[in-house]
């Protein structure tokens, strides 16, 4: 059975009020375009085409006007409401009917990542029998997902949002997770800010020896978009890197027409249909060939 995707992008986006008051925090633009794009292209970078969008059912009308069905990405998007925001581990019991026992790779619709070797990383997690999370190194691990790590470096402990954390690696929202993942979500009890915990759903994985952990290394960008200033970095940061390599970041039309999810034509298409602006005219770069960096 292939691996699905699921993209998380549910939530309030409280933190973020006045500017998630009436827009779901992961449609907010990031720079140039909306900032489910950069989760969205690692999923696809993973190769995995089966997705399943997990909104509010308030913002589920403006994900699939945004998004549609996929298939301008060689995609198959569905969209799961998420009633109210139960906890990350909530979402393996939505989609488990629509999982149908696949393995799968799940990410957080607010989470930015970019490095040298990303598309090796997640092909390495996307084949590997057990579970696979990614570990970063921050200056303020506290409002995270926390590794415990024993002498040998083998990971020992996963906490959520730990008063003293065992390390300064925080578990970044993207998970690989076996077929196995919904039947042990059945299991997670409410934590005691009433959520079902990722953490917890990890740990299952973890004393079952099932959990691998992959250390993202200084040479990656895991970016926060919890406040309205990291919102700001992050943008800027896509900005820098855009306007030095003139290649894009996070740009699901180049990566389908690399993997071969989508054709010269299509590409014409979408580069038509934004040709008022740069993220048009980069695609029009990419059909005449002028733009040769290769994800694989
Ligand atoms: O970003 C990585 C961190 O994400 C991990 O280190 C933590 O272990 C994990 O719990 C999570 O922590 P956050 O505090 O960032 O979770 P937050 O509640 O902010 O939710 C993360 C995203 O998921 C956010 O964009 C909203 C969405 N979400 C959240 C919940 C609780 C949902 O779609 N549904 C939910 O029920």
């Amino acid at each position: 059975m292939t691996r699905k995707g699921i993209l998380l992008a549910g939530g309030s986006g409280t933190r973020l009020y006045p500017a998630t008051l009436s827009v779901s925090k992961q449609l907010l633009p990031l720079y140039d375009k909306p900032m489910i794009y950069y989760p969205l292209s690692v999923l696809m970078l993973a190769g995995i085409r089966e997705i399943a969008v997990i909104t509010t059912p308030n913002d589920a009308e403006q994900f699939r006007h945004l998004l549609g069905d996929g298939s301008q990405w060689g995609l198959q998007l569905d969209y799961i409401p998420q009633p109210s925001p139960d906890g990350l581990a909530q979402a393996y019991l939505l989609a488990e009917g629509w999982l149908g026992g696949a393995a799968s790779a799940m990410i957080l619709g607010d989470n930015i990542f970019f490095g040298q070797g990303l598309s090796q990383i997640l092909g390495r997690a996307s084949s590997s029998e057990s579970g696979t999370v990614f570990g970063y190194q921050v200056r303020e691990p506290k409002q995270y997902g926390v590794l415990g790590f024993d002498a040998d470096g083998k990971v020992t402990s996963i906490v959520e949002k730990p008063a003293n954390p065992a390390s300064r690696f925080a578990v970044t929202g993207l998970y690989f997770l076996d077929g196995t993942a919904p039947e042990r979500a059945h299991h997670v009890e409410p934590s005691e800010r009433g959520e079902l915990e990722i953490t917890s759903l990890l740990e299952s994985y973890l004393s079952d020896g099932q959990l691998s952990v992959e250390r993202l290394g200084r040479g990656f960008a895991w970016l926060d978009t919890g406040t309205h200033d990291d919102l700001l970095d992050a943008a800027n940061f896509v900005r820098a890197l855009q306007a030095r390599q003139g290649l894009q970041v996070g740009c699901p039309e180049e990566i389908a027409f690399q993997l071969g999810w989508i054709d010269s034509a299509d590409l014409a298409m979408a580069a038509q249909r934004f040709d008022k602006n740069a993220y048009g005219r980069y695609l029009m770069t990419l059909l005449s060939g002028d733009n040769q960096m290769k994800y694989h």
